[in-house]
């Protein structure tokens, strides 16, 4: 016996090797096979069967886009729905002047003083803005542009100038499409884009370049393009006034420099600056934009239907929609979130309020001053903290979400407004006191909106109106 042999080296048959190869490389072919099917799938049950339809330019017509997108058609005409009340928010109709009477006074002077309606969803925009008694024969095309999507197209073929210089009136023909898909989208691509120049022209202002906004920052630009503050330059031409930045301050100044008022108070006399809907700048500075929560994560949430996730297009007060909105982030109870939220809009509320009876008290108090005879250059630095503090409770008030997109933000601003209309009151106490009126101006009833209106009506028909 050869003791010393080494044992054979146990080798596999030679065909074990490329068996082996082949068998995993088949298994690779299969899964990727399913896999491409899965996807493939996935992308039928996404888009409509039939190859998609191209969609013009310029195209207006949702119901155009919503043959290649029905399920963002069918979600986005559910804006339509109304009578869905939240505690402030929610479905309409809510008219602002009947709930609270002393708006009624605060806009004295100003179309806003006669007619104030809740927003209502997109759906409704053409009707609406035809309908509100704040559009008059003076008023410019400008109105129309955050109302409808035949705007892109009519500014293409206008001109940007031409067509906010075009009377209101005489583009009734031709702006018929309520907000909707060419707002937001680009047709060839589907990618959102911007459409509004002016939010372009406020970026530039600022020094930035909105083609080079993340994806992210896109889902709520979309929405500043319409949900901003805003003026008209030049009394047509659409701006923001950004250019010293978002904040209520920064805007303070820049309407300052430039010396703009939207109207003189009818009671004051105070040039006054009326805030639109600031909710982009408002939002810029709650905790969700500085953690990069867009409007559209709460707004606009995605939703399953048939397996499939899509992005929920009925956009609407997300306390209606709490499960596929803030529950996704917040693992709290419904109850709980809806709680949280109002406990928050009852606090920014109650101080708004607070705000508003300051306001007011201070607008009858400048005009007890006129009727004391005090000299008008006396007037002009009360007036000017009732016109700081008034666009301050503004900033806040005409915001939508009675403070939630930013609650600390809010109630500093309305504290300031508070002091401001106070200021004015003491400033006006001591030149009537000059005059030796030592006692408080006296106060018309205008605690309902028709006692409001009429005490205005008698101001501007030069009736007197006694407050010595
Ligand atoms: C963290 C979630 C969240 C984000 C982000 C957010 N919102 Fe809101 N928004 C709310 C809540 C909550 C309300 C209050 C709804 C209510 O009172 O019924 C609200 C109210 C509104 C309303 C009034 C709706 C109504 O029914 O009263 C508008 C308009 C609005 N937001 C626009 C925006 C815009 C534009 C942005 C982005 C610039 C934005 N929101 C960002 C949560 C959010
Ligand atoms: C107010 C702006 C806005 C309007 C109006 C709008 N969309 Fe969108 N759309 C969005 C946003 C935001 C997303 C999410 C995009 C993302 O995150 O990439 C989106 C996503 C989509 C997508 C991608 C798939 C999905 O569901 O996420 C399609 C398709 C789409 N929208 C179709 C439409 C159609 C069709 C209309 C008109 C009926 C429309 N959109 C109107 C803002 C809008
Ligand atoms: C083209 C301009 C435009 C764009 C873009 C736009 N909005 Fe609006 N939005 C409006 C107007 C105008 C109204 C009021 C319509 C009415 O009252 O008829 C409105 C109403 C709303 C309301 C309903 C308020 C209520 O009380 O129910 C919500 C919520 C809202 N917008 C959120 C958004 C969000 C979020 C985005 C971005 C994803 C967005 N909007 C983009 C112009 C726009
Ligand atoms: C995409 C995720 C996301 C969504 C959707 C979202 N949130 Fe938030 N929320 C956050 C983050 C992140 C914070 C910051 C908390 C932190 O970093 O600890 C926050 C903070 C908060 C806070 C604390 C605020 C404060 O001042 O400290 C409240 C309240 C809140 N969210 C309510 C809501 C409500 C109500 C909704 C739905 C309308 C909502 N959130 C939707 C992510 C989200």
């Amino acid at each position: 016996m050869n003791t010393n042999e080494t044992p054979p080296a146990r080798t596999l048959p030679k065909w074990v090797g490329p068996v082996i190869f082949l068998l995993t490389a088949g298994i690779i072919v299969v899964l990727a096979l399913l896999a491409v099917s899965i996807m493939e799938r996935r992308w039928e049950a996404q888009r409509p069967a039939l190859a998609l339809k191209p969609i013009a330019q310029w195209e207006p017509d949702n119901a155009v886009w919503g043959q290649n997108y029905p399920r963002e058609f069918e979600s986005y005409r559910n804006t339509r729905e109304t009578g869905t009340r939240t505690k402030f928010g929610g479905g309409p109709p809510r008219d602002y002047l009947d709930e609270n009477p002393r708006q009624v006074l605060l806009f004295a002077g100003n179309p806003f003083s006669k007619d104030y309606k809740q927003a209502r969803g997109h759906f409704h925009s053409i009707a609406d803005v035809t309908g509100t008694k704040r559009i008059s024969e003076k008023s410019p095309g400008t109105c129309w542009t955050c109302k409808s999507t035949d705007v892109p197209r009519l500014m293409a073929d206008m001109g940007v100038e031409q067509f906010s210089k075009t009377p209101f009136a005489q583009l009734k023909d031709r702006v018929t499409h309520s907000i909707g898909c060419q707002d937001c989208h680009d047709p060839a691509t589907m990618n959102l884009r911007i459409t509004r120049p002016a939010l372009k022209e406020a970026f530039a202002a600022q020094g930035r370049n909105i083609n080079e906004a993340t994806h992210q920052e896109m889902r709520s630009l979309v929405c500043a393009q319409c949900h901003v503050e805003y003026y008209f330059k030049d009394k047509a031409l659409l701006t923001f006034p950004w250019a010293k930045g978002r904040g209520v301050e920064d805007m303070l100044a820049y309407y300052d420099e430039i010396n703009f008022s939207d109207y003189t108070h009818a009671v004051s006399k105070t040039p006054m600056l009326k805030a639109q809907h600031p909710d982009f700048e408002v939002y810029s500075h709650g905790i969700h934009a500085y953690r990069g929560v867009s409007c559209s994560d709460c707004h606009m949430p995605y939703r399953t239907e048939g397996g499939v996730k899509f992005t929920d297009h009925h956009v609407q007060s997300p306390l209606l929609n709490i499960a596929n909105s803030c529950a996704v982030c917040h693992r709290w109870g419904e109850a709980e979130i809806r709680q949280r939220v109002e406990s928050i809009q009852t606090k920014v509320a109650a101080v708004k309020q607070n705000a508003e009876d300051a306001l007011v008290a201070a607008h009858l108090d400048l005009a007890a001053a006129m009727q004391a005879g005090v000299a008008e250059a006396d007037l002009t630095g009360p007036r000017q903290l009732v016109r700081h503090a008034q666009f301050r409770w503004d900033y806040v008030s005409a915001c939508n979400g009675m403070g939630f997109h930013a609650p600390q933000e809010c109630t500093r601003i309305l504290a300031d407004a508070i002091n401001g209309a106070q200021q004015a009151r003491l400033a006006v106490a001591r030149l009537l006191a000059a005059k030796g009126h030592s006692a408080p101006p006296k106060h018309p009833d205008t605690s309902t909106r028709e006692k409001a209106a009429a005490i205005i009506k008698a101001f501007e028909a030069g009736e007197k109106v006694n407050l010595l």
